[in-house]
């Protein structure tokens, strides 16, 4: 930690109110040389806070504050420390953003990082090294995925050693508390990227006093971090001649089972969506986690999955909203895709979907399998109704389900490139509805 008075006289911006009925206190530093940092931090702060209030149903209070992580001329690390209260306790949470004079920019910690490759390098030396503040308990490697969330308080020891660290049960059990790793300068720098390097100069040659940099007029464009995972690729034109496309989507989950059905699709290199529900979702963000790590896109299925155009406006929002908060504190991902349960719509919902930034994603294959629980017979219906531009129906919540994929997926290689609805459809417009196609 560095004393900000490196940097003159620094005041602060606070704020204390009430939202919802959850007290909210927060603090940013006000930094006159570096007004893009500031309204950065309030952007951020303010996100932490909405989603906290949105995700969390028993949510009581909100702290968030700052400290100085480092600072040179080019570059400022600003560490934010929350502290959730709800009716299960209290929570400590911490974040790393790195102000780069240079561009203009306030960047999330993966930013450091030189690309995708060094971050699942880094992942791969943490889940390695990783020891908890107790020191009897280490991180479950399998939990370590390179992502934005995973590695969102990134610094530097005054040695130049990259530090991570990790909220409470983000990649260990939450009776492990909060886990660090420290990797060796040596092994960090290949890792980095130029804003990384010039923050590890700031960590290990603190200067006395600073003058921050005068940002640009315009910022650069700010390129997509590390550990954000497109839920298309560019790689791969479905609008093409060359390939077919077919999107396997799988609603009301997760399931018990869902961690092999990732296996599977993992096997054969297939992408799918997952539409997932409030409770399943909430009860494992673990879930939540991998399915953005590996590749495949997580969609809003709705909090309790009722038939939205019997609700009014506030309960349309009450119904989604909580679920983008949920999905966007596990994973950093927001949502553009949603399904409306049992495909019911109108004019109204759309134009609430609209507002919230998301497309409606209907299909063009029912499997029936919530009705049908047998595999054979989910399999078949999936094999004789995929066609080039398809979207089929499951839910990954019934065993028999899972039990109809080793069949259905060897099937469908053979035919299709597996992909996600982003990947199939390209960009969708929110509001809009993508119906089943009618040449099913
Ligand atoms: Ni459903």
């Amino acid at each position: 930690m560095v004393d900000p008075t490196v940097l003159g006289e620094v005041g602060e911006l606070t704020t204390s109110e009430s939202i919802s009925g959850v007290t909210v206190e927060t603090a940013v530093p006000e930094l006159p040389d570096a007004e893009p940092l500031v309204s950065g931090l309030e952007d951020i702060t303010e996100r932490i806070v909405d989603d906290f209030v949105a995700a969390v149903p028993g949510a009581e209070s909100i702290d968030v504050e700052w400290s100085l992580t480092a600072v040179s001329t080019e570059v400022v690390g600003i560490r934010l420390h929350t502290v959730e209260k709800d009716s299960d306790g209290e929570r400590s949470a911490f974040e790393t953003l790195w102000y780069d004079a240079v561009s203009g920019n306030t960047a999330d910690s993966t930013e450091l990082i030189g690309n995708y490759a060094a971050l699942e390098r880094l992942a791969s030396l943490v889940a390695e090294e990783a020891t908890s503040q107790e020191g009897d308990e280490g991180a479950n490697p399998d939990l370590v995925w390179p992502i934005a969330r995973t590695f969102d308080s990134l610094g530097f020891n005054s040695e130049g050693d990259l530090v991570a660290e990790f909220d409470e049960g983000l990649v260990a059990t939450p009776d492990a508390g909060r886990i660090h790793a420290v990797i060796d300068r040596a092994d960090a720098e290949p890792l980095l990227s130029d804003l990384g390097r010039r923050a590890m100069d700031a960590a290990t040659d603190p200067p006395q006093t600073v003058d921050i940099a005068q940002p640009p007029e315009e910022p650069a464009d700010l390129r997509e971090a590390p550990g954000m995972i497109p839920p298309a690729d560019d790689a791969l034109d479905c609008a093409g001649e060359d390939i077919d496309c077919l999107a396997l989507t799988f609603d009301d989950g997760p399931g018990e089972r869902t961690g092999e059905l990732l296996d599977m699709l993992n096997e054969y290199d297939a992408k799918a969506t997952f539409f997932v529900t409030g409770g399943p979702a909430d009860n494992d963000h673990e879930a939540l986690r991998r399915i953005y790590a590996e590749g495949h896109e997580l969609g809003n299925h709705t909090m309790t999955h009722p038939q939205l155009p019997s609700l009014s406006d506030s309960g349309v929002v009450d119904e989604t909203e909580p679920l983008q908060a949920i999905i966007r504190r596990e994973t950093g991902y927001t949502p553009h895709i949603m399904r409306p349960p049992y495909g019911a719509s109108n004019a109204a919902v759309q134009s609430m979907m609209a507002d919230a930034g998301m497309a409606e994603i209907m299909w063009s294959v029912d499997t029936l399998d919530w009705k049908d629980k047998d595999a054979s017979v989910v399999s078949e219906r999936a094999i004789s109704g995929a066609h080039p531009g398809g979207i089929i129906l499951f839910h990954d919540i019934h065993s028999t389900t899972i039990d109809a994929m080793p069949d259905t997926l060897e099937a469908l290689d053979e035919d299709y490139t597996l992909v996600t609805v982003t990947q199939l459809l390209g960009d969708t417009e929110p509001g809009e509805v993508y119906e089943s196609d009618d040449d099913a």
